[in-house]
């Protein structure tokens, strides 16, 4: 029987190293929520708004460091006009609506993905969330919308490219360190630990490069049902994860900033 937020979340108490800095969420099964319940898939996009909003609430209070949302592929134009309309209008309402709980709560918010084709109140939108939050020092909420990570990175290769061409930049010095850097968000740290609900596993074109090294925990839950204690489950599970990074001695559950 769950017990009080506060109860819950100081049950959950796994040392710090071993606490991902950055979280990442696939944030899968709204529309196989709906249909379970003979609902239009709108709905379960509705519900699962509520449900970003308990996460980042959740995130907040273990005080994670950042979390990466999966909002809207760039891919997820080739569904129904009236599915991505309302995808626009969800991510419409939830910036109107929540931008000043996010502000008081001291969120930093970034958005990631290609804003050209996006309509043009909602690059306003977006532009000005970023804008008003970004002296913000808490939880850092990067919102991946019309995100495609083979996207991302073409577009870093394109623009370093592009650079060399001008004779801003030698093309030896375009590295893993460089490269990263020229990504949509460069400074954010990788993520530790990804998350993807509804019982799917795959990556589908999320944070490719980013997620090199992190550990994926697949969860049952629907996302419009996710909740504190599936988000806590999962921090448990990386809680005991052992990180290689491609060496053989396990490392704390997370990287240390070098
Ligand atoms: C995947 O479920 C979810 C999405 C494509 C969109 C995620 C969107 C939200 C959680 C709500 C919107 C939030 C903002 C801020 C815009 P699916 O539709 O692929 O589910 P299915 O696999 O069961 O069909």
């Amino acid at each position: 029987m769950p017990g009080s937020v506060f109860q819950e979340i100081s049950a959950f108490a796994p040392d710090a190293a071993a606490s991902p800095r950055h979280v990442a969420i696939i944030m899968d099964g709204n529309g196989r929520w709906a249909k379970a319940r003979g609902l239009p898939r709108i709905e379960g996009h509705r519900r699962g708004v509520e449900a970003l909003r308990r996460a980042v609430r959740t995130a907040i209070e273990l005080k994670i460091a950042y979390l990466t949302v999966y909002s809207f592929s760039a891919e997820n134009w080739t569904r129904p006009f009236e599915e991505v309309q309302s995808l626009m209008g969800l991510l419409h309402l939830f910036i109107r609506n929540d931008l000043a709980e996010l502000k008081s709560n001291n969120v930093c918010i970034r958005v990631i993905g290609e804003r050209q084709g996006l309509p043009a109140d909602i690059v306003g939108l977006l532009d000005e969330a970023e804008r008003t939050t970004q002296k913000n020092t808490g939880l850092t909420l990067v919102v991946a919308f019309n995100y495609g990570g083979r996207q991302e990175i073409a577009a870093a290769a394109r623009c370093l490219a592009e650079k060399a061409a001008r004779g801003e930049l030698s093309p030896e010095s375009i590295d893993v360190d460089t490269f990263g850097a020229a990504l949509h968000a460069g400074e954010i740290p990788d993520p530790d630990l990804v998350i993807r609900t509804s019982g799917e596993k795959r990556i589908s074109n999320f944070l490719l490069w980013q997620a090199a090294y992190a550990e994926f925990v697949f969860l049952d839950v629907l996302w419009p049902d996710f909740g504190k204690l599936d988000f806590i489950a999962a921090l448990e599970e990386y809680a005991h994860r052992d990180r290689r990074y491609g060496g053989i001695d396990p490392k704390p559950a997370i990287k240390t900033a070098s």
